[in-house]
């Protein structure tokens, strides 16, 4: 154990607070040996008091370890402006506790009470047309607003006065599914301006930054700026970009202040979280540094995810959780799922069943990514409010399980059997961790490269997507970074499409290659400055030299008549984006265009450098089949031995335990050694199957 989580545990058992983050350990919060835990929302304040006690009791009958309470029950715990109410909370988490049930608290800032919002309209989000949300729904509330800031944390600063050093309260979720707001009010007016003044310290940096000399849009004082018209055709894009930063900030900011005003008044063990939707675009979501861990919510079937084979939408694309798991893992090295759907929703444009097994083969999948607690919304189906038809663990009579129930309770009783199997030592098999890529991500990219696309051919998610696919095929454990990791850790890091960047991160990549790293660089990768604007350059020239070739130049073909890309005997075809490139003569040519007036020319090379490798993928393939070539390539010259699933399964390991998750239309073999011991299932595994075995 490293000294500093020693340091952190004497610490959080001295009963020490104010921890810095830097120093925190979110893995002290959890006892390895527990696996995971398991749990389910439950608003007290929906059902009449009498019923609390059997539903709680019935919760921990079904073997859940926690309940999740007060998410959006602020007009419940401030009835009216200064008047608190917790004594009916008390009396929902005395019942918890009495049931065995820990509990998470939340902070209710998605749902504001209706005199707040009356006597402070302030806070409610204007629209970029100048209309204004209104009470009634959630989320209608601005971070923006600096009142409803200081007035939350006013309510928080109650809540945790009252709970935070409760033993019965094992952590902490805020606000809902936050997400960046884009607030139009006079105050988000008034902060865009004063984050830009402290960005750019001048107005001349700002106007050079915008390129504002372009169009007459100079500006000769901040306060003459206005947060940007989005939808208004033509409108600045690097102040697009730039408003995305501050709306990103502006609600990790809000729950930063959340994390310390709980912090203030709670006890070390007490954990602070919140329920991101793994929207890969949204940048706030690696941004409120003071969470404890990261955890995210997900939604497998709702009518649009149609998975594998004519009935796949039953149980969803079966890289949903896993791309969620390796995006959120490495943030903290914990994460929790907040939200796993029980059955039905009510939200998609269709909304059909689950396949029976789906929501088990979702918990384990959670569970294969090294998640220390799954949660699912929610426990009783809502019989009114907004969400109607939405299953949970029990129906509309309060007390019948559902079929999701019931697998969430199968799973709970699954978990406490290989608890039992726990062995501190065991380690997950060497192949697997040899096979563990990074993939270097920031969601500026996705902003930028969406904004300004260039082509309806090109969507960067999908791009991304294509190398990640193959990694899961290879099954590689795959881990998301930024560039606050160290790249060192990681014998092969891919930079899909990394259009914005500056000399140091290429200074940066060029060491990690020369110590021996492999990385894999792929089209648009390096073509801006941080701002948003092109090099004052040939295209891309600052990777010219880690990539050992030039970018000749660029082309997009129109849809109908895609060209070919040829590797390794094999064509594959394109549309999006291709750059032709001109390698040094030290650097190998993998693959060539064929079928234009550039036919021959390189389309994606090679090199090495130092002690490692660098790979430039000129290209996006129409399938992704192209760029699995390549890894695969690249893995062979590398030593790294990888898996050839077939389309539908992941196999991933844990705490020494393997779990395979089958989302495909057949029962496929798993390919596992003979020394496989199976505690779950067996090598043979059904649509819908789990298996779980030690080697
Ligand atoms: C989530 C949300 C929950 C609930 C759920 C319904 O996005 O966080 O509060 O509304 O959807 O499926």
């Amino acid at each position: 154990m490293k000294i500093r989580s020693i340091v952190v545990i004497l610490l959080l058992c001295l009963g020490v607070t104010n921890i810095q983050a830097s120093e925190r350990n979110p893995r002290a919060f959890f006892n390895k040996k527990d696996l995971t835990l398991t749990g389910v929302y439950y608003y007290p304040e929906h059902w009449e008091e009498s019923q609390w006690e059997r539903d709680l009791k019935q919760i921990s009958d079904l073997g859940f370890d926690f309940v999740h309470f007060a998410e959006f029950a602020w007009a419940q715990l401030e009835p009216s402006e200064g008047v608190y109410d917790f004594a009916w909370l008390d009396r929902a988490v005395a019942i918890a506790a009495k049931n065995n049930l820990k509990v998470i608290m939340c902070t209710s800032t998605a749902t504001p009470p209706a005199w707040l919002v009356r006597k402070h309209p302030d806070v409610l989000i204007t629209h970029e047309n100048g209309t204004k949300m209104d009470h009634g729904a959630r989320q209608h509330p601005s971070p923006s607003n600096n009142f409803y800031r200081e007035y939350s944390l006013k309510m928080i600063d109650k809540l945790a006065g009252h709970y935070g050093k409760d033993k019965r309260i094992i952590g902490w979720q805020l606000d809902n599914e936050p997400r960046p707001v884009y607030d139009y009010g006079n105050d988000a007016q008034q902060r865009f301006r004063d984050w830009l003044n402290k960005r750019y310290q001048t107005i001349g940096a700002l106007n050079k930054a915008w390129g504002t000399a372009f169009w007459s849009q100079v500006y000769s004082d901040f306060s003459e700026i206005n947060i940007p018209k989005v939808s208004q055709m033509f409108m600045n894009t690097h102040q697009i970009l730039d408003f995305n930063r501050f709306a990103t900030e502006e609600m990790s900011s809000f729950l930063d202040s959340q994390v310390l005003a709980i912090r203030k008044n709670s006890n070390p063990e007490q954990w602070i979280t919140t329920n991101y939707i793994p929207e890969y675009s949204d940048g706030h979501l690696r941004k409120s540094d003071e969470l404890d861990f990261h955890s995210y919510t997900r939604y497998m079937v709702f009518g649009e995810n149609f998975g594998v084979g004519r009935k796949g939408y039953r149980l969803g694309h079966v890289e949903r959780i896993s791309k969620a798991n390796d995006f959120f893992r490495p943030i903290d090295g914990v994460y929790g799922v907040m939200e796993l759907q029980p059955g039905q929703v009510n939200w998609g444009k269709i909304n059909p069943q689950p396949l029976p097994g789906a929501v088990r083969l979702w918990l384990w999948h959670v569970f294969a990514g090294g998640s220390d607690f799954v949660c699912t919304y929610r426990y009783r189906q809502p019989i009114y409010g907004t969400e109607l038809y939405h299953y949970g663990i029990v129906g509309p009579d309060g007390k019948t399980p559902t079929p999701g129930g019931l697998e969430y309770s199968q799973f709970t009783k699954d978990i406490k059997a290989l608890r039992k199997e726990y062995d501190a030592k065991a380690k997950n098999p060497e192949t697997y961790e040899k096979r563990r890529t990074a993939i270097l991500y920031n969601h500026e990219n996705t902003w930028e490269m969406e904004k300004n696309r260039q082509t309806t051919e090109w969507n960067t998610e999908s791009h991304v997507d294509k190398y990640y696919y193959a990694l899961k095929n290879f099954g590689a454990p795959v881990d998301f970074i930024d560039e606050r990791e160290n790249f060192a850790k990681y014998n092969v890091m891919i930079a899909p499409a990394y259009e914005m960047l500056d000399k140091d991160l290429v200074s940066r990549w060029t060491k990690y290659v020369e110590a021996g790293g492999n990385l894999v660089l792929t089209s648009r990768t390096g073509h801006k400055t941080r701002n948003g604007q092109l090099w004052e350059a040939p295209f891309g020239e600052p990777i010219y030299n880690l990539i050992g070739a030039k970018i000749d130049f660029y082309d997009l073909l129109l849809p109908h008549t895609p060209d070919n890309v040829s590797f390794g005997g094999n064509k594959y075809q394109w549309t999006s984006w291709g750059e032709i490139l001109i390698p040094d003569s030290s650097t190998e040519t993998w693959a060539i265009y064929e079928g234009d007036f550039y036919e021959g020319s390189p389309a994606i090379v090679y090199r090495k450098l130092g002690k490692g490798s660098v790979t430039y993928v000129g290209v996006d393939s129409k399938e992704g089949k192209m760029e699995k070539a390549v890894l695969e390539k690249l893995y062979g010259i590398l030593n790294i031995p990888i898996l050839n699933l077939p389309e539908g399964l992941h196999i991933e390991y844990r705490d020494g335990f393997g779990i395979a998750v089958n989302y495909a239309d057949k029962t496929l073999q798993l390919p596992v050694s003979g020394r496989a011991k199976f505690i779950i299932g067996n090598k043979s595994i059904d649509t819908a199957g789990v298996s779980v075995w030690k080697e």
